[in-house]
């Protein structure tokens, strides 16, 4: 005879080597506050429609109670033969309240677990959003610490135009605020009650789906129960489970580029930065080393969450309507995803915040005439070139600086005048870096004007 709850029609257990194969209380445990909100405005649903007394509901929840505190003191014991979070509580539940028999009422394990993980979206997307901002008072600070140093910006990893290090910096403003919407987004698309779909089918009990969404917050900003509006998708849906997995992974692509634009800026080759002891690490051999470890683990780390993204996908992709247990695999990615983008996010903090730019060098390397190549072309635009053929024409002056060996700003104006006309004698005002800088004045330029007004902006934001 089996004990499992569903043991009736069996003459068999299952055996052992199934048990651990298909357990999944060993990772879905930690649904279990969520799991115990969820029966208890279910049992609150049960008794508002008669269908348990207000008495059973009491002890239900007296008994949820108990069982929440034991397990958020760790005194509570999980038995893998229970298969999951949810098997779980419910036979402890059982044990102590008669009334547990009837707990399960109108409910399946599939509208169950989705509702599980709804909650769990609405408050893991709340907790990375901390995190996010975190990540961005990190950036923030550097930026007005270091930020008035000028480097040189890069297009295909050759330097491009002089920017300050803090317009560099708050591009990833910009993307981290984009994933804090991403994940609100993801949050509000949560905010949908399953309970109520049953196994696929609803119930013939007459339950008020809309009474559970309320007692769960599953509610819209006017305070009206959301419930899902059909019950197959209810439970065959892991739509959300992508959408968080995406934003998740779209972090790490972000937080992936910034540990790359770190680790370049922190070599010998660059210099443009000193990233804290505190966030590297040394070699067992090379006495001299000191490896931008968590930057290199940051990228690594995206990768990673790609590969959760990319599980959930494939699993879905081939599953025919509704629950089936290959479902039960959308959990690990998940929680994994949670996991390391709200480390990652700490650690990108962590570095920042002991990061120094190396001004000397930085100073060094946006001395580079060539950087304003481009401003030069501006410069015959004004004086009425065609910018194609300015462009042309500062070409020629560059290859003339090349194969004389001679810095760009270093030519002699008679030289330069050969070449076109149209550059006079204040030509050469155009490699005032600081000039250059200050004439970029427009919305989201790098003039040091707007970019103090961005930061300004971000200053006030994440106040
Ligand atoms: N542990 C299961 C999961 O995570 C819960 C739902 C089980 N439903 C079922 N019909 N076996 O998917």
């Amino acid at each position: 005879q089996n004990q499992a709850t569903w043991g009736g029609r069996f003459s068999a257990g299952p055996a052992e080597l199934m048990l651990s194969f298909s357990e999944s209380v060993s990772f879905d445990r930690r649904l279990a506050q969520f799991d115990i909100a969820g029966s208890k405005a279910h049992s609150a649903m049960l008794a508002h429609v008669g269908l348990i007394t207000a008495k059973e509901r009491n002890a239900i929840h007296r008994g949820l109670d108990a069982i929440g505190k034991e397990i958020a003191a760790g005194k509570f014991e999980w038995n893998t033969a229970l298969e999951d979070v949810h098997m779980n509580i419910e036979q402890a539940l059982t044990q102590r309240v008669p009334a547990a028999a009837k707990l399960h009422t109108a409910r399946s394990r599939n509208d169950q677990v989705a509702t599980d993980m709804r909650l769990f979206f609405k408050w893991a997307c709340g907790e990375i959003d901390a995190r996010l901002e975190e990540a961005q008072r990190a950036l923030l600070a550097l930026a007005e610490l270091d930020g008035e140093v000028m480097i040189p910006g890069y297009t295909h990893l050759q330097r491009a135009q002089p920017v300050q290090v803090a317009h560099h910096l708050a591009a990833y403003l910009e993307m981290f605020e984009r994933d804090r919407a991403r994940f609100s987004g993801v949050a509000k698309h949560a905010n949908w009650c399953p309970l109520g779909a049953g196994a696929l089918a609803g119930t013939t009990l007459p339950i008020d789906r809309e009474f559970t969404a309320k007692a769960l917050g599953f509610v819209d900003e006017r305070g009206r129960p959301r419930v899902t509006q059909n019950s197959m998708d209810t439970v065959a849906d892991r739509d959300v489970f992508v959408e968080f997995a995406t934003a998740c992974a779209l972090v790490g692509t972000h937080f992936s580029r910034l540990a790359e634009d770190l680790i370049l800026w922190s070599s010998s080759e660059f210099k443009y930065i000193d990233l804290p002891d505190t966030f590297c690490t040394g070699s067992s051999l090379m006495p001299q080393k000191k490896n931008p470890d968590s930057c290199e683990l940051l990228r690594g780390k995206a990768a990673r969450l790609q590969g959760n993204l990319t599980t959930l996908l494939t699993m879905a992709k081939g599953l025919p309507l509704t629950y089936n247990r290959d479902l039960q695999e959308d959990k690990p990615p998940v929680f994994d995803s949670f996991d390391q983008t709200m480390m990652c996010l700490a650690v990108v903090a962590g570095t920042l915040t002991g990061a120094r730019m190396r001004r000397e060098s930085c100073a060094r390397a946006v001395a580079d005439p060539a950087l304003l190549a481009t401003d030069l072309a501006d410069y015959l635009v004004e004086n009425g070139v065609p910018f194609r053929e300015a462009h042309h024409v500062v070409g020629a002056v560059v290859k003339l600086a090349e194969t004389s060996g001679v810095p760009l700003d270093k030519l002699a104006t008679a030289d330069v005048q050969k070449i076109h006309p149209a550059l006079k004698a204040d030509w050469i005002d155009v490699f005032d870096l600081k000039r250059a800088a200050a004439r970029r004045i427009g919305t989201g330029m790098p003039g040091p004007k707007q970019v103090k007004r961005q930061l300004a902006r971000w200053r006030k934001h994440l106040a």
